[in-house]
C-alpha cells in the first residue's frame, strides 16, 4: 500500500493533534491499493473512495457506519443495473457521498459542496464530483442555505445514477441499518427542529425524494 499526499485546501487526515490540527498539504494516510494516484480508475476508484472515507469520517459518532450502509446498498443495487461504465463511479460516490462533513474539509457548513470542492480539486472523476455535490436533493438545502451559485458549479449528474446515490441514502438510517424510505424522511425531520434549514428542505424536497424511490422501484421490481 502507497501513501498519497492530498494537496491544497483541506486536505488533512488523523493527525496528532486532533481533527484539523495540521495545516493542509499534509499527508494524508490514505491507503490506495495498487497506485498512490488521486483519480484511479474503476475498482481502483472504490477501494480508494472507500478507504479515503474510512479515513476522514469513522471519527465522527455513527456517520462511517451510515456510510458503509451507502456504499454496501449502492453496491447491491448497481449489480442489479446495468450502469454499464458508470458503476465504479457511482459506488465511488455512494462512499464518499458524506465525506464533506469531515470537520477539515468544512468551507460552507453544506457538506454536499464542500466534499464536492474537496474531491474535485484532488482530480476525482468529475461524474463522482457531481454526484457527491447533487446527491439527495441538495438543490433544496443549498437553497435554502444560499449557497445556489456555489452548487450550481457543479453539473448535475445523469439523474438515472444520481438516483442511485440518492435511494442509496435513503434507505439507509443514521446507523447504517436498511430503512423504509419514508422512515428516513420522518428520522430527519424528527432529528432536526422544525425552522432548521434541514428540516425545511427535507420538507420541500420529499416530492422529489420519493420520486427517486418510485423511479428506483420501477427500475427494480423487487424494492
Ligand atoms: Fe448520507
Amino acid at each position: 500500500m502507497n501513501t498519497v499526499v492530498l494537496g491544497g485546501v483541506g486536505a488533512r487526515g488523523r493527525q496528532p493533534g486532533g481533527p484539523g490540527a495540521a495545516p493542509s498539504g499534509q499527508l494524508i494516510d490514505v491507503a490506495v491499493v495498487h497506485h498512490g494516484a488521486v483519480g484511479v480508475a474503476g475498482e481502483d476508484l472504490v477501494s480508494w473512495s472507500m478507504t479515503l472515507s474510512k479515513e476522514l469520517l469513522s471519527g465522527l459518532g455513527t456517520r462511517w457506519a451510515h456510510v458503509q450502509g451507502v456504499g454496501v446498498t449502492a453496491g447491491q443495487l448497481a449489480a442489479e443495473l446495468d450502469l454499464g461504465a458508470d458503476v465504479d463511479a457511482v459506488r465511488g460516490a455512494a462512499w464518499l457521498h458524506d465525506v464533506g462533513y469531515a470537520p477539515s474539509l468544512v468551507q460552507t457548513g453544506f457538506h454536499p459542496i464542500d466534499g464536492a470542492r474537496f474531491l474535485r480539486s484532488h482530480g476525482v472523476p468529475e461524474l463522482v464530483v457531481s454526484l457527491v455535490a447533487h446527491h439527495t436533493g441538495a438543490e433544496f438545502e443549498a437553497t435554502g442555505r444560499g449557497l445556489s451559485a456555489e452548487l450550481a458549479v457543479f453539473e448535475p449528474p445523469p439523474q438515472d445514477l444520481l438516483d442511485v446515490v440518492t435511494f442509496a441514502d435513503l434507505t439507509t438510517g443514521p446507523d447504517g441499518a436498511t430503512v423504509a424510505v419514508e422512515e428516513r424522511l420522518r428520522e430527519i425531520l424528527h432529528r432536526y427542529p422544525d425552522g432548521h434549514v434541514v428540516h425545511d428542505a427535507i420538507e420541500q424536497s420529499s416530492p422529489s425524494l420519493r420520486a427517486v424511490a418510485d423511479r428506483m422501484q420501477a427500475r427494480l421490481p423487487r424494492v
